[in-house]
């Protein structure tokens, strides 16, 4: 598609690459690009040849927030009725091939949010990330409280969310908010970004598709439902071309040629 405030590319076999691009605003996340985003989300969500989603900022930014000029004004019954910030919930909710954030630069409030909402997230060592809205007299709104807390646990999470401190990608790496931390800068980082979704890319679209979303389970539910409902989709595997593909193609030596089905 042709878009205002992003940019679409398969730079790789199998690799759809979103770049978020309103450099003027340090990619601030207006709901205009949220819908751009959704979108190009989708279509490679609904296409066969894309494997593997890639979300990426610029050097500087990977997104500075939500737009705060827009915010500003808002009145509650604005907010509430045209339920402000639900279109973020489409990632989370609805994408469900595995999504990569390639973060350089600031990833603040909601930019912080969209990276804690992608599957694997990558940043470079100098990324800044942090959840400032506390500065600007609110609260995180697109997940960060539940997702952040959920990776640095209660008391370091409350420490940032109410101190709005920035953390480091350094920092990220060490807590285990980010996989994998880049020395470089975006280029380095795209390179990292580019070979692991080229390499989940090459994998049957189903066992993919299953991982992630059992993985993801395990964010709902109690272990015991966790790991039945892991043995539910795993039985439900042996349903698929791809499971016999890629076990014969075991026993023979040979390299899979998945069918996606
Ligand atoms: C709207 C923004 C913006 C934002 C930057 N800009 N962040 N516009 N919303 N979140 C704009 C600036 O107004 C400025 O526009 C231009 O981008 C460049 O920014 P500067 O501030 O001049 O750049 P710099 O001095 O390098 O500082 C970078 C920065 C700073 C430290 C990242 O921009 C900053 O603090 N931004 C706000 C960060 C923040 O509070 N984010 C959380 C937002 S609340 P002009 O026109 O002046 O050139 C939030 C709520 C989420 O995200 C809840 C629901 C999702």
């Amino acid at each position: 598609g042709s878009y205002e405030h992003i940019l679409t590319s398969t730079p790789k076999p199998g690799v759809g690459l979103i770049t978020l691009n309103r450099p003027k605003a340090l990619n601030a996340l207006c709901t205009p690009l949220f819908k751009e985003l959704n979108e190009a989300l989708s279509t490679y969500d609904n296409d066969q040849s894309i494997g593997a989603i890639i979300i990426t900022g610029s050097e500087k930014a990977f997104a500075a927030g939500a737009d705060i000029k827009e915010m500003a004004p808002k009145t509650f019954a604005a907010a509430y009725n045209e339920n402000f910030i639900a279109p973020w919930s489409h990632l989370a909710n609805t994408i469900r091939k595995p999504v990569i954030a390639a973060v350089s630069g600031y990833a603040l409030g909601g930019g912080c949010e969209l990276a804690l909402m992608c599957d694997i997230l990558y940043c470079t060592e100098k990324a800044t990330f942090g959840q400032p809205e506390i500065k600007l007299g609110t609260i995180p709104g697109a997940g960060g409280s539940q997702r952040l807390t959920r990776a640095v646990g209660k008391s370091k999470a409350m420490e940032l969310i109410l101190t709005g401190k920035n953390f480091s990608g350094k920092e990220a790496g060490e807590w285990g908010v980010a996989a994998k931390v880049v020395e470089g800068g975006q280029e380095a980082l795209l390179e990292e970004a580019f070979k692991t979704a080229e390499t989940i890319a090459g994998y049957s679209r189903v066992a993919v598709v299953a991982g992630k979303e059992v993985v993801n389970k395990s964010q709902e539910l109690s272990l015991k439902e966790g790991v039945e409902y892991e043995r539910r989709l795993f039985h439900a595997l042996f349903g698929s071309k791809d499971q016999k593909i890629g076990m014969t193609a075991f026993a023979e030596k040979k390299k899979p040629e998945w069918s996606h089905e």
